[in-house]
């Protein structure tokens, strides 16, 4: 029996998120720079993303760059944006042949120019493809987003147009960068670290959690696969008894 095969179709997660991690260490294991691991985990974005959209999975959230990679070495950060560039132009025509949506959360305006402008284009261009959407996190925290949609919030209460007796968790969801998607339900990890990294800290509350050793280029679909049977295998109670859930 294959692995997908173990996959219940009718119950895969709509919203897949993942922290691509340990490209740099992968890399230091070959012997070489950590570039050398943020080209090769290219490879396993490809996959990752064929994979979902084979499946039949709607969203798919990869954590990219955050707000506090920006502190990186500055010849680490200049080829990630290359890399973005050159990635989003090479995978463009891909994306449209395989009916495929481009979004992106974070702070997009503080991207270089060129990555920016790309990065927008690519979005554009593919706005109205169906069949799975890849939601890439750039410049992104979570701490960040709530603090940016904090602002908007009291902007709209103090120029008297929102009451803040009317502020409710679906009120904050819409403003959030995520506002026209739905929860993940299921986060996965790369590298080993059992850690959040400032990602998506609202949106991931009733999220399942999973953590791999694998390093982000290695990182294959029976990787995915094995991802999913798990999540299939967990039972979600969103505080209720399991009595409730299997009544
Ligand atoms: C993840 O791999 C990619 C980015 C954060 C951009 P890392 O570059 O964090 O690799 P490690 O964790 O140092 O091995
Ligand atoms: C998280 O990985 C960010 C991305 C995968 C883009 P990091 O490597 O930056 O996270 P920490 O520093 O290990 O927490
Ligand atoms: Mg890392």
């Amino acid at each position: 029996m294959d692995i997908i095969d173990k996959i219940d179709i009718s119950r895969l997660p709509k919203h897949i998120a993942i922290i691509m991690d340990g490209n740099g260490r992968w890399a230091q294991q070959q012997g070489m720079d950590r570039i050398f691991g943020h080209q090769n985990g290219v490879q396993s974005v490809k996959e990752t993303v064929e994979t979902c959209a084979e499946l039949g999975v709607e969203y798919l959230t990869l954590y990219a760059f955050s707000t506090e990679n920006w502190q990186r070495p500055k010849e680490e950060v200049s080829a990630l944006m290359d890399l973005l560039v050159s990635t989003i132009n090479a995978e463009t025509p891909v994306l449209q042949k395989n009916n495929i949506r481009l979004a992106a959360i974070g702070d997009i305006d503080s991207l270089r120019p060129n990555t920016k402008a790309e990065l927008e284009k690519a979005i554009a261009e593919t706005a109205h493809n169906t069949r799975l959407t890849l939601i890439l996190a750039l410049s992104y925290s979570s701490r960040w987003e709530i603090t940016n949609s904090l602002q908007i919030i009291c902007k709209k209460v103090q120029e008297g147009k929102l009451n803040p007796e009317n502020i409710t968790s679906d009120l904050i969801s819409q403003h959030l960068t995520t506002a026209a998607f739905p929860d993940p339900e299921l986060l996965i990890r790369t590298s080993g670290e059992y850690r959040i990294s400032n990602f998506l800290l609202w949106q991931i509350a009733y999220a399942e959690l999973y953590f791999t050793p694998k390093l982000w280029p290695e990182f294959r679909k029976n990787d995915l696969y094995e991802a999913i049977i798990d999540f299939q295998s967990r039972e979600r109670r969103f505080g209720k008894t399991s009595e409730q859930i299997n009544p």
